[in-house]
């Protein structure tokens, strides 16, 4: 069975980002994929602290849930990374995991070993919501980050879901055709 993992980086339980990853998850269920989803703001994940251990080793020598995240990072078919807006980037949360994957980098780009022992090609997809009401450029810098993270996990970036005008809590449930073009996006990632 095939695997998406759906990491959310939202503080904010349930609010406007996760609602629209539940969408991805309900969609990849209904595919017949099996869905795991990440609350990063629930895990004990420390920054990076640039100590230049996994240059040598391809492993980090921080004993947290990190740990954990790195095989789940590894064995997935299908990435859906989420995020709110934060000041033009994406939350403190998920850039601390996005960090941490400096270990997968030095693995493969300084040691030279392979991420996977698999031949697939893992497919991604960026998810992100903000308050302003227009203007997918503020997206930017978010965008490149988990561009950068999807390549250093040789993972193919198939495209962002960004929706904006989303200020409350789950505010996005008025929306239902952000929830549908988020549902649809995730079937289309599967499917083709
Ligand atoms: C710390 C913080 C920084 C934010 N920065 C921005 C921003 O730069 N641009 C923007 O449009 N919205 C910004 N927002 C609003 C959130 O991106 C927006 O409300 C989003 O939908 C919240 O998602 P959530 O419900 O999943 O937490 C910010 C919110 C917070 C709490």
């Amino acid at each position: 069975m095939k695997k998406l993992l759906a990491i959310s980086g939202s503080p904010r339980r349930m609010g406007n980002t996760e609602l629209l990853l539940e969408e991805v998850i309900r969609a990849a269920k209904e595919a017949g994929v099996e869905a795991h989803k990440l609350v990063v703001h629930e895990l004990n994940i420390s920054p990076c602290n640039s100590c230049g251990r996994c240059r040598e080793t391809g492993e980090c020598v921080i004993a947290d849930e990190m740990q954990g995240v790195y095989q789940k990072l590894l064995e997935a078919d299908y990435i859906v990374v989420a995020s709110p807006l934060y000041f033009m980037g994406i939350s403190a949360q998920l850039k601390a995991l996005i960090d941490r994957c400096q270990a997968l980098w030095a693995r493969h780009y300084v040691l030279g070993q392979p991420l996977r022992n698999s031949n697939g090609h893992p497919k991604g997809l960026f998810l992100s919501t903000a308050a302003m009401e227009k203007g997918d450029g503020a997206f930017r810098g978010a965008i490149s980050t988990v561009k950068a993270l999807f390549h250093v996990l040789d993972v193919e970036y198939k495209g962002e879901l960004l929706f904006c005008g989303l200020e409350e809590k789950g505010e996005v449930k008025k929306h239902p055709e952000f929830m549908e073009k988020a549902y649809k996006a995730a079937r289309h990632l599967i499917e083709n």
